[in-house]
């Protein structure tokens, strides 16, 4: 029987460049265990280990119901310069997934009553592709879905020659960069001037992941269009270090981020001091 406690062996099949410190990697479990089928939901996220370099937690990208998982990593550290100079068949080890992956299991039926509207920063964007990509398992025929996302140039931008794929998911998206560049001819400004510049998408809910400092005031903009609590999700990013819940090193109020989160409906989290 899988343990998801226990780090299971897995290769690197595919290395992409995505930005200039960001590279997607491609992972295919050994299969040690006779009937074991990694599996996800997303929003949850795995712990990736080098022996010597540590661990880290790293949402999956891709990868849903395939025999392989996808991670967008980006290189900031110990673990994750090491992780940059592998190359196609070296080894690493992955344990989990582990979280509520609560976007697509959460309060709603997104088949019978609600849109998305994703508001996204950065390398934000990771986890909601796995959600983008299986957007036929988790969401109805005729949800729609719009993201507003940011980044700081067009080169920052993910998965951006996916884009095309993506509009014919009938996945709506407002791009916008931070400041102007040469060539650009999308939106300037942060995410939140895409609030006064596109209509958000009626009856939706909300998910937002991003850098923390972008969440205060996309609140704000929800807020003030009328979202309850409620339909408000956003993902936390916390230091961690077991990820099941026993450590305490990732604790927001009375929730373990790894163990109750990392996603948290903003009903859950509004009057935790620090929360966000
Ligand atoms: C649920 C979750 C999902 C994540 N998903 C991704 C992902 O998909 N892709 C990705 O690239 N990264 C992701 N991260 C962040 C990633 O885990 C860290 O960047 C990682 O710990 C870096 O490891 P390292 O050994 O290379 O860096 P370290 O050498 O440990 O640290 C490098 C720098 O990053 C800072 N740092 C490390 N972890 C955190 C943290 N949690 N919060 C704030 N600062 C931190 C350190 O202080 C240091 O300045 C995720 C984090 C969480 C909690
Ligand atoms: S990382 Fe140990 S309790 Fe969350």
């Amino acid at each position: 029987m899988h343990n998801p406690y226990q780090p299971e062996p897995a290769k690197i099949v595919s290395i992409s460049r995505q930005t200039s410190s960001v590279k997607l990697f491609r992972f295919e479990f050994a299969q040690n265990i006779p009937g074991w089928k990694f599996s996800y939901q997303p929003g949850q996220f795995v712990e990736l280990s080098l022996p010597g370099f540590g661990e880290a937690p790293f949402a999956p990208c891709g990868g849903i119901k395939e025999k392989y998982i996808e991670l967008c990593v980006r290189n900031v550290g110990k673990l994750t310069a090491r992780l940059h100079a592998m190359k196609v068949g070296d080894r690493v080890a992955v344990r989990g997934p582990y979280g509520n992956g609560a976007w697509p299991a959460g309060k709603y039926d997104f088949k019978v009553q609600k849109n998305l509207f994703i508001a996204v920063g950065g390398l934000g964007l990771a986890p909601l592709r796995s959600l983008l990509l299986g957007k036929n398992y988790f969401l109805g025929k005729d949800t729609k879905v719009q993201i507003f996302y940011g980044a700081r140039n067009p080169q920052e931008m993910l998965f951006r020659h996916e884009y095309e794929n993506w509009k014919k998911l009938k996945i709506k998206m407002e791009l916008t960069i931070d400041k102007e560049h040469a060539g650009w001819k999308g939106h300037t400004g942060l995410v939140t001037t895409l609030f006064d510049k596109c209509d958000v998408l009626q009856n939706s809910v909300a998910f937002l992941v991003g850098p923390p400092v972008m969440y205060k005031p996309v609140l704000e903009r929800l807020k003030k269009l009328g979202f309850a609590d409620e339909d408000i999700y956003l993902s936390l990013e916390r230091r961690m270090h077991c990820a099941v819940g026993a450590c305490q090193h990732c604790a927001v109020g009375s929730y373990y981020t790894c163990k109750d989160g990392p996603v948290f409906s903003w009903a859950q989290i509004k009057n935790i001091p620090d929360a966000i």
